[in-house]
């Protein structure tokens, strides 16, 4: 099949690829460009484990073309924290409530979450789980990770608040 050229800001940088049309966009990051922060945890896109940050937006990345992506801003773990290395105050979160355990699911977590703090400044409990229903944890029973969420979002926008 012919290739195509498929280019966008990821982390902060240009990059591009051949790529095949049918190429999904968790592929064209992980097999084309070694970015392998988002994981693929299903083949049913249900797990929530690809997540990245298109243009604001939480998306799985196995459910949408790198093509479809083409000239978008897009985010994944590997661009959270600063440059300095100062971790992402919901990276942080996770680390200080234990959001946690065997770390697979732990990036297309965080990519959702970015989206759903800009979202709910000030979210309940039950915000962050219905959030969260199209990521799916094997290790935490979810607790530490909405414990997380909202402490991350409090800081933020505590931050923000400064
Ligand atoms: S790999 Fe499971 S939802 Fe994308
Ligand atoms: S921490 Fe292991 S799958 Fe969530």
């Amino acid at each position: 099949m012919a290739k195509i050229n498929v280019s966008m800001e990821l982390n902060g940088k240009t990059v591009s690829a051949e790529v095949e049309p049918r190429t999904l966009l968790i592929h064209y990051l992980r097999e084309n460009l070694n970015v392998t922060g988002p994981h693929i945890g299903c083949d049913t896109s249900h797990c929530g484990a690809c997540t990245v940050d298109v243009d604001g937006k939480s998306v799985k990345s196995c459910t949408i073309f790198a093509v479809q992506a083409a000239g978008a801003e897009v985010l994944t773990i590997e661009g959270m924290a600063g440059a300095d290395g100062k971790l992402h105050v919901l990276q942080e979160a996770f680390r200080e409530m234990h959001g946690l355990q065997c770390g697979f699911c732990t990036p297309g977590m965080l990519m959702s979450s970015v989206e759903f703090t800009k979202r709910h400044p000030n979210p309940t409990e039950a915000a962050v789980r219905h959030w969260l229903e199209g990521n799916l944890c094997r290790c935490t029973g979810y607790q530490n990770i909405v414990n997380s969420v909202l402490r991350g979002t409090a800081a933020m926008h505590a931050e923000q608040g400064a």
